[in-house]
């Protein structure tokens, strides 16, 4: 990841952060791998709700964060793989298989609190940073190889 954004856009609002979430979800190919990073809060879970209804899973109101279990499946046309690591214990990470959903391919694999895997998620993937501005506005920002701008400038467009 570089330390330059490929695009960074300020959300005005939750239904904001998952109309884009949505649309990105529309976009996006199968496969994918999405790196979602900031502080509790800053709308990771909102923006993969909308995602979620992008890529039309079966359930996209089971959308939460999924604390205790770590990983949750979404079954649809384009299955979503949702996960979050706060609680993640140090080194523990390769126990729970994450790694299995990119390297099986044909997920969409959505991963909050990304950061505390050591090594990083695949080099192909797109990271989202959420930063709170305010009570209200988030500042989303878009890290990854340049071919992602397309999609990515698509999906925020009003
Ligand atoms: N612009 C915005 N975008 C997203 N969420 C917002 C925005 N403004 C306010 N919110 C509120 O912020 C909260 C974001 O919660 P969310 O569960 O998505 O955060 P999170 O980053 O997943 O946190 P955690 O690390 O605890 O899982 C929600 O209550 C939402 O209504
Ligand atoms: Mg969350």
């Amino acid at each position: 990841m570089t330390s330059v954004p490929l695009f960074q856009f300020k959300s005005s609002g939750p239904s904001a952060t998952q109309k884009f979430g949505k649309k990105l979800g529309a976009l996006l190919p199968a496969g994918s791998v999405l790196a979602l990073n900031g502080n509790l809060g800053s709308g990771k879970t909102q923006f993969t709700r909308g995602l979620a209804l992008g890529l039309k899973v079966q359930s996209p109101k089971e959308v939460r964060s999924p604390t205790f279990t770590l990983i949750a499946e979404h079954d649809g046309p384009k299955p979503l793989c949702h996960a979050d690591l706060y609680r993640l214990e140090g080194g523990e990470w390769s126990a729970i298989g994450l790694s299995e959903y990119w390297a099986r391919g044909g997920w969409v694999v959505a991963v909050e609190w990304a950061d505390k895997i050591p090594s990083g998620l695949p080099s192909g993937c797109l990271t989202l940073q959420f930063d709170i501005l305010s009570p209200t506005r988030r500042l989303i920002r878009v890290f990854g190889e340049s071919h992602w701008i397309k999609i990515v400038q698509k999906a925020a467009q009003p």
